[in-house]
């Protein structure tokens, strides 16, 4: 593909971050080549390059009671290259949706012969090697492990690397072009291709954001992203004294991590999940705090913002959703260590203006994860090791 050069880096601290990179165009031929790069301010990010970090990307898709057909739609985009992991929160009585779920990817991967595994959120021999690692995090007052996107995404964290993979993506159920996921991968692939640093971050923009009404109207921002970003921004500028506008996926859905990377972040429970990775890298090596991880402090963390040529249309979710979202995203900022009174009165006064929360009432505190370095993942192999081939689609070891 051809795709903007990353041609200004802001640094804060040890983070590296890009400013948003264009796909110029998704396909850029066998044999085309550019002038010097960077002469242009374009590059090739040729197809062996891409297909080399396919192969070391396991791709997490966290679904939960979504139509059949989108999720089909989404594992047929999946480069068949990457390992699919599906961690389904899906409803097992009356209709087992999981079930569904189940047969419709083992559909799909036994004609092609892919692999693919596919877990359920409450499933109990994962439930128990999570106990036994000592990940108490994701567990709820029950003991199963709690509900939400963000928990779905750590198993599929886990088993990714109990599988040997270096590389994540993260695909939501309900998107509605095939051909979008397929590029959200590969922009994966681009931005990996790009890190100076085993420690990286692949945040997708989208294009344009279709929404209906009164017709189809291609819409540049969401206002939940819109939001997010601007005080995510400000969180940057009062340490560094310049205002910055550099933050423009704190709400991206699709992203992607190297597990170095991945293991050591603090994640949020539920739908804080994608902008508590920005925060927590900030919080662990913008340089203000002390850090809890020198290796990647000496190496950095490079992010990368990538605009995909595609536009993104999924399952609008209604009103009260998005104003959950922003009330959750927002909070991340609000109950960072790093982020000051002027800041917190903001993020209170916009939540109020849109409607997310009532004068006078207190946001809800964040609930976090530790990272998952912090587990014993031994203890967590020792019991999932033998039961991989259980979660398997094609019934044989994943490598
Ligand atoms: P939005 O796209 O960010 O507005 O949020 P969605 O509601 O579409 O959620 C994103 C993805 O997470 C979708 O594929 C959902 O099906 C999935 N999801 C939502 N809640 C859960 C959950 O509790 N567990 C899992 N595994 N996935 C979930
Ligand atoms: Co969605």
């Amino acid at each position: 593909m051809f795709i903007e050069s990353p041609r200004y880096t802001e640094r804060f601290g040890s983070v590296r971050i890009n400013h948003l990179q264009r796909v110029i165009s998704l396909d850029s031929g066998l044999k085309s080549t550019l002038p010097d790069h960077g002469a242009m301010g374009v590059m090739k990010v040729n197809e062996d390059v891409i297909k080399y970090y396919e192969e070391r990307m396991a791709i997490i898709i966290s679904i939960k009671d979504e139509k059949l057909k989108l999720f089909e739609g989404v594992v047929s985009g999946v480069p068949h290259d990457c390992l699919i992991i599906v961690v389904s929160n899906s409803q097992r009585e009356k209709v087992d949706r999981f079930r569904m779920e189940k047969d419709a990817l083992e559909q799909l991967c036994r004609y092609t012969l892919r692999q693919a595994l596919i877990v359920h959120q409450k499933d109990v021999v994962m439930t128990e090697a999570i106990v036994q690692a000592g990940f108490t995090d994701l567990l709820d007052e029950k003991g199963q492990i709690h509900d939400g996107k963000s928990e779905g995404m750590m198993l599929g964290l886990l088993i990714a690397k109990a599988v040997g993979k270096e590389y994540v993506g993260f695909i939501d159920a309900d998107n509605y072009f095939p051909g979008a996921v397929l590029e959200y991968v590969r922009n994966y692939a681009a931005g990996f291709s790009m890190a100076r640093s085993p420690y990286s971050m692949v945040r997708i923009l989208w294009h344009y954001k279709p929404k209906i009404s009164r017709g189809l109207f291609f819409q540049k921002w969401g206002r939940v992203s819109e939001t997010t970003n601007k005080h995510m921004n400000n969180l940057i500028s009062i340490k560094t004294g310049f205002e910055s506008e550099i933050i423009k996926t704190g709400n991206a859905g699709e992203h992607a991590m190297s597990i170095r990377l991945a293991e050591i972040l603090t994640y949020a429970s539920g739908y804080a999940v994608e902008p508590q990775e920005l925060v927590s890298i900030f919080e662990g090596f913008g340089g203000i705090l002390p850090t809890t991880n020198r290796k990647a402090m000496e190496d950095g963390i490079d992010v990368f913002q990538i605009e995909t040529r595609n536009p993104h249309l999924h399952e609008e979710k209604g009103d009260e959703h998005i104003k959950e979202m922003l009330k959750v995203g927002l909070s991340t900022i609000y109950y960072s260590a790093l982020c000051n009174n002027e800041i917190k009165q903001a993020v209170i006064a916009e939540l109020i203006a849109q409607g997310a929360l009532q004068e006078g009432e207190r946001l809800p505190p964040l609930r976090t994860i530790a990272p998952f370095k912090k587990a014993n993942f031994n203890k967590f192999m020792s019991i999932m090791e033998k039961k991989l081939d259980k979660y398997s689609v094609l019934a044989k070891t994943i490598k």
